[in-house]
């Protein structure tokens, strides 16, 4: 009877400091102070060895909970960023495009440019789709599709941007096209360093 009173008593005792303590504590990892600096450590660490650190932290550090110190999740978040970017400067292009009084020239390169993103976004569409299969037999294989289709995006979005600067075509409209797909780029020169990363870790 004494011992189930104590045993009792003690897990009450044991409940309390856990509610007063989730208070104080909360679990979630974005609140933990360690961990999320933990988190964020990983993510600047990986991202010196890409050529935009400071854009990779950037666009990163805000999906520190979720990327952990995961290698694999960094890079599919890398991924994920990349493409909500490459898809919302699509987005823009194609609500400029409709802008009157662009010269015959700047309406071809942004025809070009949209249809070079728009492939974009769909290889760097297929290389997420192919993260979630990637799995040990066929790892080698699965990683080289993943990385052909980002080089592939990588080289569209730089036509992209060439096609501007062919045309030599002035203005307001050409630097913010311009500067959102170098954006686009560089988000994905550096998904492209961080999938390499992670792919070395397996060889
Ligand atoms: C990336 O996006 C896909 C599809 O929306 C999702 O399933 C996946 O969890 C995301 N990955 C990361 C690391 O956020
Ligand atoms: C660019 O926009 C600014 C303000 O929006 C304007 O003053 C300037 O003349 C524009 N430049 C060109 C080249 O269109």
């Amino acid at each position: 009877m004494e011992s189930t009173s104590s045993k009792l008593s003690s897990t009450f005792f044991l409940l309390q400091i856990f509610i007063i303590s989730s208070f104080i504590y909360p679990t979630s990892a974005a609140r933990n102070p360690l961990r999320s600096k933990t988190n964020n450590d990983f993510i600047k660490t990986s991202c010196s060895e890409t050529t935009y650190p400071r854009l990779c932290f950037a666009s990163l550090s805000t999906h520190a909970s979720t990327i952990q110190t995961s290698p694999k999740l960094l890079a599919g978040a890398a991924l994920n960023v990349t493409l909500s970017s490459a898809k919302s400067a699509s987005a823009l292009m194609l609500k400029l495009s409709k802008i009157h009084g662009i010269s015959p020239k700047g309406a071809a390169a942004m025809k070009d440019c949209m249809e070079e993103l728009s492939d974009s976004v769909d290889e760097l569409r297929n290389s997420i789709a192919e993260m979630s299969k990637l799995r040990t037999p066929s790892f080698n294989l699965v990683m080289n599709d993943i990385q052909t289709w980002v080089s592939a995006a990588l080289t569209d979005e730089n036509t992209c941007s060439d096609g501007f600067a062919e045309e030599k075509i002035k203005g307001n409209l050409t630097s913010i096209v311009k500067g959102r797909v170098l954006n686009v780029a560089q988000l994905t020169s550096n998904a492209l360093a961080l999938i390499n990363k992670y792919a070395l870790l397996h060889a």
